[in-house]
């Protein structure tokens, strides 16, 4: 193994689609399609599994759903072993949905609803994880399967090196217990005083880090709460989970750590925290839950490129604006965190389209770095500054890479678009639709506009 000094290469991770593929793809489901790999997500797994398996011998993966709830993506990551993070009742009942049993889920939020613990409870969810004094007092007074156990989430006080919107473990969050003043120890204490069946801490303090210093110091920091309650209260905590949150690569300058060295480093962190306290010789078990980092470069998206038009600019002469068939009901990431994607052309045909083909238009051909834009009434201008072909024409298709995660899984209808299909590229080289695209039906199946409105 790579040591921290001379880290593991890496060469381009991404899942990506040839052209032949992708015009068969777009040719039977349509565009826009979300594109998953099972191939590639199944290696991923079970490259991260024995990255930290080899870092720590306890080690457990769970996947954290909440970036991709495609049914058949949950059920892949439960055949590959991942336990299942869930963030509501609704990923709760598609992890059943896809399969997975109740009891290899972990419930979280930071204001679950009455119903949705009942619910979890009522099904038998593996572990709960407690996120408030409120909630520990609620869970001791329903009734529950001597199985469910419990997790107090931590809020460790790092700050990460991500998005604000994606960060989550700074002492400045609704997310967990803070250590620093004193409230982590006394829901410790409370949980253990009213008899749940804790099993151990949990943090997770931001998404998409390509620094992992927030990861290592958080997992450091929970290993030293647990060495401290055991030395303190007696209580041994038997799992810890540093939670999820490693980078991917969605631009070329985006250069995530190696999973290999990653684990180590999480690995080394955790038992560091806990030498020379009574937990320095239990075996507990060591979780993480990742989400993006399993599932979003197994994933692309297609689209179809319609209008192409080339106007003034400030400061910069001309833009030209590619239009693609989808844009923020499909990927609202840049609009919300301007994130950056990497998009490739892929031409409709092998031959190349002239100025008077049928349909086509030509781009400025002086022009190669476009906006590709959706759709939408907003100026959404899904990716800028892109290099593509600058013959690109009506019909071609472009496909964005790395987005298996926080796509489907944030689709919306705005403006009344039917969210897109999901395809599996399976193992064997054919493909299924897992996900078909919404109908007209569905869309307007929650409506009803009552008697008298329209006379
Ligand atoms: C509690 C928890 N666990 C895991 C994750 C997954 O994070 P990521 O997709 O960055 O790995 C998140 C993401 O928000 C989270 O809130």
């Amino acid at each position: 193994m790579a040591s921290a000094d001379s880290p593991t290469p890496v060469s381009d991770p991404r899942f990506r689609l040839s052209p032949t593929v992708a015009r068969e793809l777009s040719a039977e489901y349509g565009t826009p399609l979300y594109v998953v790999d099972e191939a590639h997500f199944r290696a991923r797994i079970q490259r991260y599994r024995a990255a930290f398996l080899a870092a720590y011998p306890q080690a457990e993966i769970t996947f954290a759903s909440k970036a991709n709830s495609t049914l058949a993506v949950i059920a892949l990551a439960h055949a590959e072993g991942c336990e299942i993070d869930v963030a509501s009742e609704g990923e709760l009942r598609a992890a059943i949905a896809a399969g997975v049993p109740a009891s290899k889920c972990h419930l979280h939020g930071n204001n679950k609803q009455l119903g949705e613990l009942e619910f979890a409870l009522s099904v038998g969810v593996g572990k709960i994880i407690l996120d408030h004094f409120g909630e520990i007092e609620t869970v001791a007074k329903l009734d529950r399967p001597a199985e469910t156990r419990f997790v107090i989430r931590l809020a460790p006080g790092v700050d990460p090196v991500t998005h604000a919107k994606i960060s989550t473990g700074q002492a400045d969050t609704k997310f967990g217990f803070n250590i620093t003043d004193g409230s982590a120890e006394k829901a410790t204490q409370r949980a253990l005083e009213l008899g749940l069946n804790l099993l151990g801490f949990h943090c997770h303090v931001g998404s998409q880090l390509l620094d992992p210093e927030a990861q290592r110091s958080g997992g450091f920091l929970i290993a030293e709460f647990a060495a401290k309650i055991a030395r303190d209260h007696g209580f041994i905590a038997s799992y810890l989970n540093v939670g999820g949150g490693l980078g991917v690569k969605y631009t070329d300058k985006d250069e995530p750590m190696p999973v290999e060295d990653y684990c180590r480093l999480v690995a080394e962190s955790v038992s560091e925290a806990v030498k020379g306290s009574p937990l320095e010789n239990v075996p507990f078990s060591l979780g993480q839950e990742p989400g993006r980092s399993l599932i979003a470069e197994s994933g692309v998206t297609l689209y179809s490129v319609g209008v192409i038009k080339t106007v003034p600019a400030k400061d910069r002469g001309t833009r030209t604006y590619v239009c693609v068939d989808g844009g923020l009901s499909d990927n609202p990431r840049p609009v919300m965190y301007g994130s950056k994607y990497t998009v490739e052309a892929i031409r409709a045909n092998d031959w190349t389209y002239t100025t008077d083909g049928p349909g086509a238009v030509m781009v400025d051909p002086s022009e190669s770095t476009v906006t590709v834009s959706g759709k939408h009434c907003e100026t959404d201008k899904l990716f800028e500054d892109i290099s593509l072909p600058s013959d690109l024409a009506i019909g071609d298709l472009v496909q964005v890479l790395c987005t298996g995660a926080y796509n489907s899984a944030m689709a919306s209808n705005y403006n009344r678009y039917p969210r897109p299909a999901t395809a599996l590229l399976r193992t064997d080289g054919t493909h299924i639709l897992v996900q078909r695209r919404d109908t007209w039906d569905e869309m307007f199946a929650r409506e009803s506009v009552p008697s008298g409105l329209v006379s």
